[in-house]
């Protein structure tokens, strides 16, 4: 073989690799390889292709971002149209649904198709010849928009249909779904947009939407958009398909992502039940669903049962009750944060909205309120998603009755009685003084968190002791408490005492990226204080360095860098340093040695069953300080396998596999050398 013909075959190769390690990861959501690993596979096809650009085709993976940028979305008319569906709200309405189509078909002869209903925007996909062709939105239902471009950078979405085993490329396949942002992404793009001062997604719908639609699709790209086929727009093939289920198994042979979760049901009963057990776990899943779509699963009687101008008669959609409900706003109350920040907070009439009562809600800002438009006596829609503290999403102002009384900006702090400033550029008010009770009992807590310090039996209500009794006006004061200050609060006796001074005691030995999180500057969060404090190692460097040079961090952006250096600034927060010095904190972060502790450099560690000496959090936390990756699935990339007790499928799979196991012992041994 020519040296040509190597290269080309490497490239290939690569490809093939890529595309089943991102239908991995994307689909199935099991990798197999670490994200170093796929991106050295990656970059060794973007260098070939660099090298050869004979070689370059367009359904290679480093295509799926085009370095096009359009003016406008060109308009795409469907295949046939994009029907929306009929709405039901109640197990009734789904048993009326059935006995209306049942005038077409006896209900004994009908089997049913039901899915959750994705809360993300409708998308048509068309493939030629196995080749990813026109992606169009729903538009009108008529006519939609071309995004193509866009569509292509979504990596679960395959480039071409390349089918696993004996399934023939049908010359036109065209798949309808659902284009979507699961929460935890939505959650990382708003905390970016926001970082970048940009207006943030109200949910991840719009997120989902917004990122789409953007004319370059570069940004689009970088947006972590998921897809979901569940529907059929034109298809032309040889493969016989007779029922719905048997289209999605189908896609599925195409590596394409189908929605998750879909049962085919024999009777309405057994679709209600599913319907009412998905209304349970909605929040059990990644992203969100706002109901479940029940279909007929035979096509021959979709035919039948036929379709409005609307929507096909042959599906329904059930739709889970609203998280909203309409109540009376009685109150606002004013709650001062860890930095002074002043949250205004509602106080509602008691009122049951989606299987809870709620009596409060956040207000956000004042800037939140003046959008509302909102006073106290108003009649308002409130929402809860998830398990998020309820808003306040709207006013209902035609049951205003002229006696609201307007939501006034405090002017003193609601605790500590000091005049509250805005200053410019920011949207909240605050109250200046950092030893105003209520910042410090919140930054105790969240100084003493797991995740900062670590100090067991420093929760919210021993702080609020600690503060109440003047045992501690500041941070640091907590390094000085004694044990017979403490036993002079209610409940603690000599024990409880003890207990909290050794975690007290213990923490004083935490790495500089632990203390650096406790300390509460503002937008450092858990990874920016680890990188900062892997980068400069000491406070007193972090504390020396200049506003620029902290900008010149990748991590560390122009509001971080800003922040840093107030922060430093600040006479309060240098005297608490100085006291936390002299009570011998740790300020440094102890180097990691590449070479001897990186004892799981380049590994894959799974584990299963439940440990004894830690939780598994700790556990895996641990093999990444010691240069490990960890997954949650056992493949043939797993490098080792550790077993606690009552271990689950993955121990029978690491044997099938002859992946290597050890025991809580040998790994316990294992790091201890450590
Ligand atoms: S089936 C004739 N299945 O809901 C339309 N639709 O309210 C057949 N949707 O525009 C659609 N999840 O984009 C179907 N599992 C699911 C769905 C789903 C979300 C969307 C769909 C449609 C809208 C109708």
């Amino acid at each position: 073989m020519s040296t040509l013909d190597k290269i080309k075959q490497r490239i290939e190769n690569l490809r093939k690799q890529i595309k089943y390690h991102d239908y991995l990861y994307y689909v199935l959501n099991q990798p197999e390889i670490s994200d170093y690993e796929y991106d050295k596979l990656y970059n060794e096809l973007k260098t070939l292709e660099s090298q050869y650009p004979q070689f370059i085709t367009p359904d290679s993976p480093t295509q799926r971002v085009s370095g096009e940028v359009v003016k406008e979305f060109k308009p795409v008319k469907h295949t046939s149209p994009m029907l929306s569906l009929d709405n039901t709200y109640s197990q009734q309405e789904i048993y009326d649904w059935a006995e209306r189509i049942s005038k077409y078909v006896a209900l004994k002869n009908l089997e049913f198709i039901v899915e959750p209903k994705l809360d993300g925007l409708s998308c048509t996909i068309h493939y030629v010849n196995g080749k990813l062709h026109t992606a169009a939105t729903r538009g009108d239902g008529e006519t939609g928009e071309d995004v193509t471009l866009n569509v292509k950078t979504i990596r679960s979405i395959p480039l071409s249909l390349e089918p696993k085993g004996s399934v023939e490329i049908p010359k036109f396949f065209e798949v309808r779904g659902e284009v979507i942002m699961y929460k935890k992404d939505f959650e990382e793009l708003n905390k970016q947009l926001q970082q970048k001062g940009v207006q943030t997604f109200a949910n991840p719908r719009n997120a989902a939407s917004g990122s789409l639609r953007q004319k370059d699709p570069k940004i689009t790209a970088e947006r972590r958009l998921r897809f979901f086929v569940h529907s059929y727009g034109k298809v032309e093939s040889k493969t016989e398909i007779t029922t719905d289920e048997e289209f999605l198994e189908l896609c599925k042979k195409f590596s394409l992502p189908v929605v998750q979760h879909y049962k085919v049901c024999k009777t309405i009963d057994e679709v209600v039940k599913y319907c009412l057990e998905w209304q349970q776990k909605r929040d059990s899943l990644d992203y969100d669903i706002d109901g479940m779509v029940i279909k007929v699963n035979q096509l021959k009687y979709r035919d039948k049962i036929g379709s409005t101008l609307k929507a096909p008669r042959w599906a329904i959609a059930y739709k889970f009750p609203a998280r909203q409900a309409t109540t009376v706003l009685k109150n606002v109350v004013m709650q001062v944060g860890r930095t002074g920040i002043i949250t205004p907070v509602a106080e509602l009439e008691p009122v049951e909205c989606g299987g809870v009562t709620i009596s409060r809600a956040t207000l956000h800002n004042f800037d939140e309120i003046k959008r509302l438009g909102i006073k106290i006596g108003d009649t308002v829609v409130v929402e809860r998603a998830g398990e998020v503290i309820p808003k306040i999403v709207k006013v209902i102002e035609t049951k205003r009755t002229g006696k609201e009384k307007d939501i006034e900006v405090p002017k003193k702090c609601p605790i500590c009685g000091s005049n509250i400033i805005k200053q410019e550029g920011e949207v909240a008010y605050r109250c200046p003084n950092s030893s105003c009770p209520a910042q410090v009992i919140n930054s105790i807590v969240h100084f003493a968190k797991r995740e900062a310090m670590d100090i067991e039996g420093l929760g919210e209500s021993v702080a609020e002791l600690l503060v109440q009794h003047n045992l501690v006006k500041k941070l640091s004061d907590i390094y000085y408490l004694t044990k017979e200050q403490l036993l002079t609060l209610p409940l603690f006796k000599e024990k409880k005492a003890t207990n909290l001074l050794n975690s007290i005691e213990k923490s004083k030995q935490k790495p500089l990226s632990k203390l650096l999180y406790a300390l509460g500057i503002p937008h450092v969060g858990e990874k920016s204080a680890e990188v900062l404090a892997e980068r400069y190692e000491t406070l007193d460097n972090l504390m020396a360095a200049t506003e620029q040079e902290l900008q010149s961090i990748p991590e560390v952006g122009p509001v971080m860098a800003k922040a840093i250096k107030e922060f430093f600034s600040n006479k309060f927060t240098l005297q608490v340093i100085s006291e936390l010095k002299k009570a011998k904190l740790n300020t440094t972060q102890p180097k990691i040695e590449k070479k001897e502790t990186q004892i799981f450099a380049n590994m894959t560690v799974v584990f299963t069953g439940e440990l004894d000496s830690m939780t598994r959090t700790q556990a895996e936390e641990l093999v990444k300080t010691l240069g490990g990756k960890t997954s949650s699935s056992v493949s043939k990339s797993t490098s080792l396998v550790v077993v606690g007790k009552n271990p689950g499928s993955k121990y029978e799979k690491a044997k099938q596999l002859g992946v290597k196991i050890i025991y809580e012992e040998e790994f316990l041994k294992l790091i201890k050398k450590k």
